[in-house]
């Protein structure tokens, strides 16, 4: 599959424009891609970074250069003259995104480009703000835009952000970012599926007992306070990132060879999920969140989330999903468990039904990639018991590409495989839609741990949750017993 073939007769865009240049995304993880691009040669056309700070060139010009040199995920500035090259192809624009005086100046600093890609790294409330003034300003003609997430609060707001997307913009134009899907561990999702034949037969109802996925953070909301009391951990990264993930493992075979094919699968997934019912849902709140900047001192907002969910298709019918998120917890980690069904005779004291954990495929999708599968082996002696062990396949070749230098270059290309289409959206948000309003009290839990305990008592049924384990040590990225 060849996501660049099927969208090679489309135009690069010729300027990037990056709203929310001041923000928190854009420094860490932004400038960083820019950079990235900028040294690889991929990035040669005009930047333009739109904020309301009234910064002057020295400002500006400092603000990129600090977030690189601290903020960035990226680690600092090794090539001086990429650096200089970068700096010379920004340009900035001040301005409130509800001044269309904001949008002159921009198209006078755009200098007659003809095809720009608008990049909203902003606040989600101002999405439709900026795309409807980019449209009265006729700055959408032939221009692409990308949408950061959460598309919408709720499918009501997230199919009107749609309409006034696609009033604008044609919908080849528009890119839904969902950042999860440009991660390489994520990709190795669909590619260890779909190019290997050992999965299929047991990938389904009958061999796997339950599914669990933690997406786990050591660190709290810093200083996006304000934008988490908007959204919260459902919202944040549970109805898109891990729902991404999810529709990944669970999709059908792409009915033919092509992004479209991939799409079209993984919606079918997302609109096969049973809409989520209060009991199926735990929220929790870490200590100390109600002090953080911009947050409210009664907030209810949820920094943890643990959930249940069924997708009820001839494959899944039956089989539990676990998913867990959140911040401050014991360690970042994100994880994927799927649970087989033990054997069905209890040959042995040690496995059987009843005997301990089954086999199972782990995928560790961060920090460091790897898929395992755990099977039972004989400890030497007299006696028939057995140990679990780990056939670990590590990755030691390190991605050489962020996933926003590869988005943002996609998007630019026109290459919309990676990003994620309005079906999918919308599914995504019926699903978790009955228990956005209709849910328990966050409930408190200490920094550190793995979230209230009621997040336990919702998989007691299914073993409990498993805990992330350290990586093992890779040999040459081959399987290892260990
Ligand atoms: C973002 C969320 O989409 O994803 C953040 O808004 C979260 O809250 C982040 O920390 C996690 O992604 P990554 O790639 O930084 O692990």
């Amino acid at each position: 599959m060849n996501a660049t073939a099927e969208t090679a007769e489309r135009p690069q865009s010729d300027a990037l424009v990056i709203f929310g240049f001041s923000g928190d995304l854009a420094s860490k993880k932004i400038f960083p891609a820019l950079y990235a691009m900028v040294k690889k040669g991929h990035l040669t056309v005009p930047v333009i970074g739109v904020a309301s700070s009234k910064w002057g060139v020295d400002e500006w010009h400092a603000h990129v250069r600090d977030s690189l040199l601290h903020e960035g995920d990226a680690g600092g500035i090794d090539d001086d003259a990429a650096f200089e090259r970068l700096m010379a192809l920004l340009n900035y624009v001040s301005g409130d995104y509800n001044d269309a005086a904001t949008f002159t100046a921009l198209k006078a600093a755009l200098d007659g480009a003809q095809r720009p890609a608008f990049y909203l790294a902003i606040p989600p409330s101002l999405f439709a703000t900026v795309i409807q003034s980019l449209g009265r300003a006729g700055l959408a003609q032939d221009a692409r835009v990308i949408v950061e997430k959460p598309f919408g609060r709720d499918l009501a707001s997230a199919r009107e952000l749609n309409a006034v997307t696609q009033a604008v913009f044609p919908e080849s134009s528009i890119f839904r970012i969902d950042h999860y899907l440009g991660k390489e561990a994520i990709m190795n999702i669909l590619y260890f599926r779909f190019a290997n034949s050992f999965l299929e037969p047991v990938w389904n109802r009958h061999h796997i007992a339950s599914v669990q996925v933690t997406l786990a953070e050591d660190f709290g909301v810093g200083a996006r306070g304000a934008f988490y009391e908007s959204a919260g951990c459902l919202r944040d990264v549970i109805e898109n990132h891990l729902f991404q993930v999810i529709a990944l493992l669970a999709m059908e075979p792409p009915a033919f060879q092509s992004f479209e094919a991939v799409h079209s699968a993984k919606a079918g997934v997302l609109r096969a999920m049973l809409p989520l019912k209060p009991a199926d849902l735990v929220r929790g709140q870490y200590i100390g969140y109600r002090d953080e900047k911009g947050v409210a001192n009664d907030s209810d907002v949820e920094t943890f989330c643990a959930l249940r969910l069924f997708i009820n298709s001839w494959r899944w019918a039956g089989v539990p999903w676990y998913l867990r998120a959140g911040k401050r917890l014991p360690r970042s980690v994100v994880e994927v468990q799927v649970q087989m069904q033990p054997p069905p005779q209890r040959l042995f004291d040690d496995s059987g039904p009843a005997g301990g954990r089954a086999n199972y495929f782990r995928f560790r999708l961060q920090p460091q990639a790897s898929i395992a599968l755990a099977a039972r082996v004989k400890r030497p002696g007299r006696a028939f018991v057995g140990v679990q062990r780990e056939l670990y396949l590590g990755d030691d070749e390190p991605s050489t590409m962020s996933t926003y230098e590869r988005l943002l270059g996609d998007a630019m290309a026109g290459d919309a495989a990676l990003f994620t289409h309005e079906d999918a959206v919308m599914a995504a948000w019926a699903v978790v839609e009955p228990v956005l309003t209709a849910h328990g009290a966050a409930l408190p839990y200490e920094p550190g741990s793995w979230g209230p305990a009621e997040a336990d008592a919702l998989m007691a049924d299914d073993g409990g949750w498993h805990e992330p384990v350290a990586d093992a040590p890779t040999q040459n990225g081959r399987a290892v017993l260990r």
